[in-house]
């Protein structure tokens, strides 16, 4: 425990003396986000990330999240310097969707509108119309329906599925998947709120279908703490990483919190209700990050010019 307190404190210490500020996801280490909160940086959703980095006057952002994040916050402020505690935390989705592939998928079909979720890399952002997060994701699908367009959508099947039934649009979907929300079972769900009928469903749109179906609430990882706190009921049963479960217990204290069943267990599943990537950041690679430069995130100009336009559009759609 006196190592913890030594590690924080330099980390508040570095943080000052590098003009840097702390940019956290609800899914890493508890410690993160509260360090992050009490130093004035912020715990939020892919979309608070992105506007936050970017407004911020800081020279230098420190991403605990996964790669995509960083690349983002690169992408919005090229002149800052972008920092990660582990460049190797990456996402199933990005790893799952190639540039050169997802290039091809788009050529084949010129007359869709270019739709990607965050949980890209640069190189298909440069290639997309917009990019959307799952917090806005519904609204701007249905905004382009609204306008006639034809949409192509990569990489999460399962959120492009539920845009799709949502809002009756036109969508060509990339097969592409979480690794730790299609872990989520909808049978299983099903019993455990028969032992639960009181409580309310809380699902991340990544999830599969028969998840979200029976969910209460469907949202961003902000929108789903934000119902934890606002919903009248005791107990929640929760579809998404279980990092989450730090803010929404500190959001919403006295109510009952209780993981979604997966397939597996944490002893036959590496990925059950916790995604390894966003477990890769800790207090001491952020400390030595810090103290010692490295992992800095590095986007190669021009893709970075052709991917802020798709970023740009989402944030002025949701100003
Ligand atoms: P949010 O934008 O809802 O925080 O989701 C990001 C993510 O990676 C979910 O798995
Ligand atoms: Fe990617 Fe899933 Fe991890 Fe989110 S939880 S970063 S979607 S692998």
């Amino acid at each position: 425990a006196d190592q913890k307190i030594a590690l924080k404190e330099r980390i508040k210490r570095l943080l000052k003396e590098q003009q840097a500020v702390l940019v956290a996801h609800y899914y890493v280490d508890g410690d993160l986000q509260d360090l992050a909160e009490e130093t004035g940086g912020c715990v939020s959703d892919s979309l608070e990330m992105a506007r936050f980095g970017r407004d911020h006057p800081a020279k230098t952002l420190v991403v605990a999240g996964v790669k995509f994040m960083g690349e983002t916050s690169k992408i919005l402020s090229p002149h800052k310097r972008v920092l990660m505690p582990d460049l190797d935390a990456t996402c199933s989705l990005d790893l799952g969707c190639p540039a050169d592939e997802f290039s091809a998928f788009c050529d084949a079909h010129p007359d869709r509108t270019v739709v990607v979720y965050a949980n890209t890399s640069a190189a298909v952002k440069a290639r997309a119309d917009w990019m959307v997060t799952s917090s806005i994701g519904l609204d701007i699908v249905a905004h382009l329906h609204a306008q006639g367009k034809k949409i192509l959508w990569a990489p999460d099947k399962h959120l492009g599925g539920y845009i799709q039934k949502q809002t009756g649009a036109d969508m060509l979907l990339w097969q592409g998947s979480c690794l730790v929300h299609d872990e989520f079972k909808g049978v299983e769900l099903a019993l455990l709120r028969q032992q639960h009928p009181n409580a309310k469903i809380l699902v991340h749109p990544e999830s599969p279908e028969a998840v979200v179906a029976q969910a209460d609430v469907v949202g961003s990882t902000t929108q789903l703490i934000a119902a934890a706190q606002s919903l009248d009921a005791d107990e929640f049963i929760v579809a998404t990483d279980n990092g989450i479960l730090h803010k929404m217990r500190m959001a919403a204290p006295g109510k009952r919190f209780i993981d979604a069943p997966t397939a597996g267990n944490s002893a036959t599943c590496k990925s059950c209700a916790h995604c390894p990537w966003m477990a890769m950041n800790g207090l001491q690679n952020l400390a030595d990050v810090l103290e010692f430069g490295g992992n800095e995130i590095q986007v190669d100009a021009e893709t970075g010019r052709k991917a802020v336009v798709c970023i740009d559009r989402m944030l002025d759609f949701a100003a």
